[in-house]
Order: C-alpha cells, then structure tokens, then sequence
C-alpha cells in the first residue's frame, strides 16, 4: 500500500513578500495555473495512491487553508505541527502515523512547492522507485540533471552501474557556491529533487539510526497516536523536537540511499530567480505577471496586484514583487538578501 506525504509547513522565505507568515506560497497560484501548488501537488498522485492515503504535514495555523483548499481530505490526514521544527520531525510525524496502519507501506514524500511538468514522467519513477522500495532497505531519492551552480539544493554523487537505479556516493546538501561549481562542472553530480521513496521501516530505521532523539521522541507517543490525546502529545513533543532538515539528518548520512535519475521538467519554485528561470519572457527577457508598462527594461522579473499599473524604466536583472502591503525592488543577483529584508521588515512592526 502506497502513502503520499506532502510536506507543506515551509513558509517560503526566500520568496518574500509573496509568501507570506499567514499565507505562504504552496497556498498561492503562483504559476497562475488556476489552483494552488499544494492543489497541484496532490493531483499529481491521482494515479499513485489512493486520495485516502494522503497526508499534509502542516503547521496548525494552515489547517483551514488546507482543508479549504482540499476539502475532500478527512481531519485525521491533515497532520497539524505547532511549530516548524523542518522536515525530519515532519516526516518523522508521518512516517509513525502510517506504521500504525500498515507497518508493510510504501511511503512517497514530496514538498508542496515544485513545477513538474512531465506528469508521466513523474508517475513512472515514482511507480519503479515504489517497486525498489517495497523490496529492499532503502532510501530513494529522484536525481535531476543540474543546470547552474545553485546553493539552495542537496547534490548528489552517485555510483555508475547496469541498473537504473544508482547507489548513491556522496550527499552534500546546500554546499557553497565555488563548490557547487566544482561539482557542477565535474559532470558526477545530480540535484536532490526532495521527492523521497521508501518503506516505512526503512525511514524508521534510519531515524533511530541517525537522529535518535526524534526516534524516542516518537516512540513514546506511540500509543496515543490516533486517539483524541494525539495533538497535546505533538505539541509537547514539537517543543523539544530537534529543527534539522532530513538532508542534515539523514540523507547525508545514510548508507543505503539511491537516486533514480529523474527528467521530469522540475524546478523548486523556492526563488524569485526559480521563477524567472521557468517563467515566459518577452523580447526583453522580462518575465511579467501583473499591469505593467515597461521601458528600457531587460531580464526582470514583475510580479504585482493586476489592479495597478506599473511603469519600469531604466532597470536591468530586477526583481519588482508587490503582493498585499509589501513593495519589493531588488537586483537578481542579491535575492539571497530577501530573507534578510523580511527578518528587517519583521522588526520593524
Ligand atoms: N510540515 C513541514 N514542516 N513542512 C516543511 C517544514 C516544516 O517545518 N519546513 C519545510 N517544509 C516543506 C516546505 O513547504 C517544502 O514543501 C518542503 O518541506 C521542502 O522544504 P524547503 O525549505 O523548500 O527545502 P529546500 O528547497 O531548501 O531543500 C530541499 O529541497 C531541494 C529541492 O527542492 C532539500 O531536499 C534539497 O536537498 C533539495 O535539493
Ligand atoms: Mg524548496
């Protein structure tokens, strides 16, 4: 049996001031799509598991947001944290909840903020990952063909051989920019998509391994997940629960990770600059969404309330976001600086 998690507690940051504390991106259109990403994401399952073996890890805050915007979802698959302790406790959370209803599943976990554009793709190795994961101990993770030297993903150094899926050799997550270059141009490396493939014994087995703090952490709920008593004992449990991400925590770690090469025309729409990358661009190379009049200006990236207009003149490799009482004006190539903006913004209230 098959069980999607879909982590969507992140509030997107780097993507300021479009994401938002209370509204973060994975509940926004962003590609103006006509449905959110999380909408989206869980479509994307539709032929991989059945629509009552989904779960959303979620801040308790986002709770409404979720089951507005999927209602069909019972109470019981929303599984609410009371804060964000990042994604090893969230898929720690999910990972004992479903090993109390089938200790033999299969799990499928995926964050709720990617473009997939290869729908087939996608189902197919998610299908052959599930087959390889049902079988054997270990930890799968789709690899991706990488285009620049990005320091916002995981990197993955992986052993040649016969067999489509590759054990991996290295995993370095988020490394720094000279060094992402160095693996870049070595041609050895893939991008670690985030979308992750196992049984659940394997996840469990890793946690006890290499983050056993969270492992008895849970273990000792145990008995009262699926009661009334199972929010008191998250919220207790969250409030000593390490803040890592399973990258840190595990995949770096672990021994017995694989990656499938995967071309599913991914991106992590986690930056403006992801954005513009996958965006339409005019003649200019200017990716616009919004009423915009521009003059002189190349390679932006506009993103405003279309009940106002615009006018740009004389800026080159900007990015102009406005989204709610927020104005954003910064050059592409300081976006890293956005989370220090919001922090500032924060302080300022
Ligand atoms: N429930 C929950 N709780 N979800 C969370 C939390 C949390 O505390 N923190 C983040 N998430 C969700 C985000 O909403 C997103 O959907 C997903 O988990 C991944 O988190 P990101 O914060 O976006 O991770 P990342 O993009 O920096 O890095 C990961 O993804 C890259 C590819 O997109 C890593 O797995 C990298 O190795 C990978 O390359
Ligand atoms: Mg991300």
């Amino acid at each position: 049996q098959t069980y999607a998690v879909i982590m969507a507690g992140g509030i997107g940051t780097r993507f300021w001031p479009f994401s938002r504390v209370n509204y973060p991106k994975q509940f926004h259109d962003v590609l103006g799509v006509g449905e959110s990403m999380l909408q989206t994401t869980v479509s994307r399952f539709e032929h991989i598991c059945a629509k009552e073996n989904i779960f959303i890890v979620t801040n308790a805050d986002y709770y409404d947001l979720v089951k507005q915007q999927l209602p069909f979802l019972k109470e019981s698959q929303i599984l609410c944290e009371p804060i964000g302790r990042n994604t090893a406790p969230a898929i720690a959370y999910a990972a004992y909840k479903i090993n109390q209803l089938n200790p033999k599943a299969n799990m499928v976990v995926a964050p709720a903020d990617h473009v997939i554009l290869k729908q087939a793709a996608f189902e197919e190795k998610i299908k052959k990952a599930l087959a390889a994961a049902n079988e054997s101990d270990i930890l799968i993770t789709l690899g991706i063909t990488p285009s620049r030297p990005d320091t916002n993903y995981g990197y993955i150094q992986y052993l040649e051989g016969d067999q489509e899926l590759k054990k991996v050799k290295t995993f370095t997550e988020k490394p720094n920019l000279e060094i992402a270059q160095v693996f870049l141009e070595s041609g050895d490396f893939v991008w670690n998509a985030g979308i992750f493939i196992w049984n659940v014994q394997s996840i469990l087995k890793a946690f006890k391994e290499f983050l056993p703090e969270i492992a008895e952490i849970f273990d000792e709920g145990i008995p009262v997940l699926h009661t009334d008593q199972e929010a008191a004992f998250i919220n207790r449990a969250y409030s000593h629960c390490r803040n890592i991400s399973i990258d840190y925590g595990i995949m770096e770690k672990a021994e017995n990770v694989y990656m499938l090469p995967s071309d599913l025309g991914w991106s992590d729409l986690g930056t403006w600059n992801s954005l513009y990358a996958i965006g339409n661009k005019d003649a200019q190379g200017n990716v616009v969404d919004g009423e915009v009049m521009l003059y002189e200006t190349t390679n932006c990236i506009v993103k405003t309330p279309h009940d106002r207009l615009v006018v740009v003149d004389g800026l080159h490799d900007f990015i102009i976001a406005e989204y709610d009482n927020v104005l954003m004006i910064c050059p592409k190539e300081d976006e890293q600086r956005v989370k220090d903006f919001l922090a500032d913004a924060k302080s300022k209230k």
